[in-house]
């Protein structure tokens, strides 16, 4: 099932997301549901409080639509070691059509659980690496327009505010 992506500036985007104390089949439909809504949406990433649960999961997807497309859920993502720097320039689903420059770690190191309850840990580069920065941030309330100036991001709330009324004028746009 697709859910609705919440659009930020949203009190439920700035909460912290509550570890997952058992992996079971509720948390499989709730990554399900998260991969369904990230590829409808065509985002390489995605992270439960998106869609309004403050647990704290992700999925993932940097080829999303090709033959060596790799799915991957996380359950209580842990980033463990963050080596050197990067920019990279980044959007988020919450914050639709805007994108801005981040400096990131360009090497991590996350620990997690998959969905089947077993502990893994996975070292990332390149855009898996933004991207399990990007999307643990949210699950501490954290978005990535909180890394830029405060002027850029102002701009960008106000753009957003405008979008979300014309989506409650227009529901079905
Ligand atoms: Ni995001």
């Amino acid at each position: 099932m697709v859910r609705e992506i919440l659009i930020w500036p949203d009190p439920i985007l700035k909460q912290k997301a509550k570890p997952v104390t058992q992996v079971d089949d509720s948390i499989r439909a709730l990554v399900k549901d998260m991969f369904e809504t990230m590829y409808a949406a065509d985002g390489v990433g995605l992270a439960a409080p998106q869609v309004g649960i403050l647990q704290r999961v992700i999925v993932l997807d940097t080829t999303p639509r090709q033959p060596e497309s790799k799915p991957i859920a996380m359950i209580n993502p842990e980033i463990i070691v963050m080596e050197g720097e990067t920019t990279y320039t980044e959007g988020c689903l919450s914050i639709p059509g805007e994108a801005e420059d981040v400096d990131r770690a360009a090497v991590i190191t996350v620990k997690f659980l998959d969905v089947e309850g077993q502990e893994q840990t996975l070292k990332c580069d390149e855009l898996l690496a933004i991207a399990v920065q990007h999307e643990t941030d949210h699950l501490n309330g954290t978005v990535f327009v909180d890394h830029i100036s405060t002027l850029k991001r102002e701009i960008i709330r106000k753009r957003m505010k405008r979008l979300k009324a014309e989506r409650e004028e227009h529901p079905s746009a």
